[in-house]
């Protein structure tokens, strides 16, 4: 027989083309033990009320869609597990600091624009190798950490500094430059030094460390802005 328990999801709702403001909804349904909190979400959109709205796609905590706040904090909904979860409702917001488009699904442009000004890419101008341009492991240690970011935005989200300035870059553009910049493969801090080295940039993080403690994934951009920062300084005395 499935072990099958009763949970209460109190969820955001705001539809900007028709509510005057949001309101919350409260959905009571049966959550089998091994659920996740996107599965709960599921069940609700595809069997109890198909206007709910959310993002999701890999289920499997890598393509960073689903981040949403769960009581309070950010984190991915498919690796939030229902029985770890005391509270009862369980309370669902976006993601704060982004324009709703709808209910959970938040918009991502800022977000998606801030990552581009950094040049999130090898850039290096030299003839390219026969084979492959080789890295040591302990070089590839170094930018481990910007590698296994999967652009979730439940950093950037949660940082104060973002919430009061939209042009801030945010923790986790500055960590995808930080993860290219120091590649020992890589040649373009110089192309991007522009877009760090300004009040909007790096010089923005106040080490709030809310970044650091909304990563579903144990990353650590303040650590990682805090190494770039002292990168540009060198780079410019
Ligand atoms: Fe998500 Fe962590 Fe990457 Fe920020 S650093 S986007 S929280 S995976
Ligand atoms: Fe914001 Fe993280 Fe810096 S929360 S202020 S980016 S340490
Ligand atoms: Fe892809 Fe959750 S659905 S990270």
């Amino acid at each position: 027989m499935a072990d099958t328990s009763q949970r209460s999801f109190r969820i955001f709702r705001f539809n900007p083309e028709t509510d005057d403001k949001p309101y919350y909804q409260t959905y009571e349904i049966e959550v089998e033990s091994w659920w996740t909190v996107l599965d709960a979400l599921n069940e609700i959109k595809w069997f109890v009320d198909g206007t709910l709205s959310y993002r999701r796609s890999c289920r499997h905590g890598i393509c960073g869609s689903c981040a949403m706040m769960i009581n309070g904090l950010n984190d991915l909904a498919c690796e939030k597990q229902i029985k770890l979860i005391r509270r009862n409702p369980i309370t669902i917001d976006p993601l704060p600091g982004f324009e709703i488009h709808k209910d959970l699904a938040v918009d991502m442009d800022p977000f998606y624009k801030a990552l581009k000004r950094v040049k999130p890419w090898l850039i290096n101008n030299d003839p390219p190798p026969s084979r492959e341009r080789i890295q040591s492991p302990e070089q590839f240690h170094l930018i481990g950490d910007g590698i296994a970011c999967i652009l979730c935005a439940a950093c950037t989200s949660s940082c104060p500094s973002y919430w009061s300035d939209e042009e801030y870059l945010g923790p986790a553009a500055l960590l995808k430059a930080y993860r290219y910049s120091f590649d020992s493969r890589d040649q373009g801090l110089g192309d991007r030094i522009d877009a760090l080295d300004n009040r909007h940039g790096l010089w923005r993080c106040h080490k709030i460390t809310n970044c650091f403690h909304a990563c579903p994934k144990n990353l650590n951009p303040t650590e990682a802005i805090s190494r770039l920062q002292r990168r540009v300084i060198e780079e410019k005395t």
